[in-house]
């Protein structure tokens, strides 16, 4: 059931299930339009994007894009009121079902696609009215209320359309339509003559709309602020007795303006189809004719031709209107053009650099390195001084490992080829990865996993060897248990400041099982650095486990291990340069050869 009072009183927190970006864009220039300080669209449900980029008003503006329900985090879907549905027709029953159940706070929302199944809009229309939601569709453009919301297409998809239209100034008359062309067209009419809109929406041409007449006339009837109701009709179907009955039984008594099109169908030897499903007159009493007859004896205002229609409502008594449109803001709009990249860590706003928003001096000053390199890795400021204390102590254990390292040994060897500081460089960052410096991201991920499912240790190893796979973050060339890695004992240090510590907990009963094994499977550098910045980002950064995964879906985890190694990289360089001890060949007696049928 919808609830229109209600509704206009609550924000209107909106999900696009899809993503149509002209439609969209018409949703936010709506609220801009209407003076809202934040947009309404706040979440898209789409494929492979994380974002996707609109205007507000001149300012461009990111909206989180997740490939399914399930994985938009909860700090957005606890706010989340509204959805609007451009999915597919076969598509939009599970999608809409699952916008109503997995959002809390869910009012309902519209369906765009038309020829949804109609066992599944009869579907739809049963689970709706049992879970008290509403949903307009399928085939509407939309459900509009001025002032609060604008939910799909309707109303237009230009913000021009929007002005000429006042859909933004809120009045007292309510248009229906199965028709979101007539809609729209009827929303124009209604603004030309000087009157506004309470709410307007289109019930779709499916032959089963689950949103009907007769709900949507109560909402008006129970809303206060409307105090017309427009009604354009079609042939087909029998809609409009329910309103006759209504209209009989004084259950509406609100001023309803009708007009019922199709009279022309009652010229033709046998019933035509018209474009909509529902469109055509198989009994007498679904003809345009009698519809009208029936609606008039009830009460209603009819009009015999659609001139008569604009003439009722023109006569529409709507005083008081003041159209608050801001001239400047509106102006903004007409010269807006899509920037070609988007950066939220650093701006330069005329002239002046800016790290995320600060001016960079300030920033400079007033943020430890360490707090400089989390905050812009993470690409938001870091709250935890702790936190700020072990980026910190990470950063500076890192820089090296002695000069026998793969890494190092790269470095080195380019130099004394005679390369440059950043061919040398890069061609150690090029050693970064899977076994070496470069484990720290699928160590977390790994590590995420495990506590996650609540794995056991043991069935947590026995997977990865079932699969043939090293586990990251385990293993060591050099450091065995008799012989362990100092730097992770210095590292777990940390996390006795932690109260939970559930990755690090989850990443030390790993190693006692593959440590158990085989001496050299202990937890190494990479995996105690993973386990405890989890826990230090869960903890005290608040960031929820689904941010922790996407965190390494964007291979923040490596990133501290590139920066901090690429200190001793480039201090190889330099030693290299100084020392110039020419060419590095690898002696003979140093390298094997093999006949290569030997290994075949
Ligand atoms: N998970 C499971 N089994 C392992 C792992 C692991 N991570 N690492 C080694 N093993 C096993 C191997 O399967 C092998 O078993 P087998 O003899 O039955 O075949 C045995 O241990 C020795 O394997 P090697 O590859 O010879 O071990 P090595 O000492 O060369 O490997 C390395 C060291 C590269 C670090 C390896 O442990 C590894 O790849 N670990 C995962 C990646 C990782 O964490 N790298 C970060 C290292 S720290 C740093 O780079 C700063
Ligand atoms: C490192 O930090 O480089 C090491 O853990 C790798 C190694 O081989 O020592």
């Amino acid at each position: 059931m919808i609830d229109i009072q209600h509704l206009r009183k609550t924000q209107a927190h909106i999900l696009c299930i899809g993503s149509h970006p002209a439609i969209i864009q018409s949703m936010l220039d709506f609220d801009f339009l209407s003076g809202k300080k934040e947009p309404s669209v706040k979440v898209i449900i789409a494929g492979r994007k994380k974002f996707e980029r609109f205007f507000y008003g001149k300012k461009q503006i990111l909206i989180p894009v997740f490939a399914s329900s399930e994985k938009v985090p909860h700090a957005i879907k606890k706010d989340i009121t509204l959805f609007f549905n451009t999915t597919s027709a076969r598509r939009t029953k599970v999608s809409s079902i699952e916008a109503l159940t997995g959002f809390p706070n869910m009012f309902g929302g519209t369906v765009f696609a038309e020829d949804v199944p109609e066992q599944h809009s009869l579907e739809l229309f049963a689970f709706a009215q049992k879970h008290k939601k509403f949903i307009v569709g399928p085939a509407s453009v939309g459900l509009l209320m001025p002032g609060s919301f604008k939910l799909g297409a309707i109303g237009g998809t230009d913000y021009r359309q929007l002005l000429a239209s006042h859909v933004t100034t809120s009045g007292n008359v309510a248009v229906f339509s199965a028709s979101g062309g007539m809609v729209g067209e009827i929303i124009r009419i209604v603004s030309d003559q000087g009157k506004r809109l309470s709410f307007a929406l289109s019930f779709g041409g499916d032959r089963f709309p689950v949103m009907t007449p007769k709900e949507a006339f109560l909402a008006a009837q129970n809303d206060p602020q409307t105090h017309t109701i427009l009604y354009y009709g079609e042939l087909g179907g029998t809609d409009e007795y329910e309103l006759v009955s209504l209209l009989e039984s004084k259950q509406i008594t609100k001023q309803v303006i009708c007009y019922i099109a199709g009279t022309v169908s009652d010229l033709f030897e046998t019933p035509p189809q018209f474009g909509h499903a529902k469109a055509i007159a198989n009994t007498k009493g679904e003809s345009a004719r009698e519809k009208r007859d029936a609606l008039k004896k009830a009460g209603a205002m009819v009009g015999e031709t659609f001139l008569d229609f604009v003439e009722y409502i023109k006569q529409i008594d709507q005083s008081g209107i003041s159209d608050s449109v801001d001239e400047e803001g509106v102006a903004t709009l007409s010269d807006r053009k899509q920037t070609l990249i988007t950066s939220t860590i650093s701006g330069d706003i005329h002239g002046d650099a800016t790290i995320l928003g600060e001016p960079l001096l300030h920033f400079a000053n007033t943020h430890s390195f360490a707090a400089i390199v989390a905050s812009m890795f993470l690409g938001k400021k870091t709250i935890s001084k702790e936190f700020e204390t072990f980026v910190d102590f990470v950063l500076r254990l890192l820089v090296d490992h002695g000069p026998y390292v793969s890494g190092a040994m790269n470095t080195i060897v380019t130099a004394r080829a005679g390369r440059d500081l950043v061919s040398s460089l890069s061609s150690g960052l090029l050693t970064i990865g899977p076994r070496f410096g470069g484990a720290i991201n699928q160590a977390a991920a790994n590590w995420l996993t495990g506590v996650e499912e609540k794995e056991s240790a043991h069935d947590f190893v026995e997977s990865f060897a079932k699969k043939k796979t090293y586990i990251s973050g385990i293993g060591h060339r050099k450091y065995r248990v008799d012989l362990p890695d100092p730097r992770v004992a210095a590292l777990l240090e940390f996390i006795n400041k932690l109260e939970k510590k559930r990755f690090t907990t989850f990443a030390l009963s790993i190693q006692k099982v593959t440590a158990a094994k085989k001496g050299n499977l202990i937890l190494n550098v990479d995996g105690a650095i993973a386990a405890i910045l989890l826990d230090y980002l869960s903890e005290e950064e608040g960031f929820s486990d689904e941010q922790l995964r996407e965190l390494t879906e964007r291979e923040f985890f490596n990133a501290l291990f590139v920066l901090s190694r690429s200190v001793g990289f480039i201090s190889h360089f330099l030693d290299q340069k100084r020392l110039d001890e020419g060419i590095f060949r690898l002696p003979e007696e140093l390298a094997t050869q093999l006949d290569p049928d030997s290994i075949a």
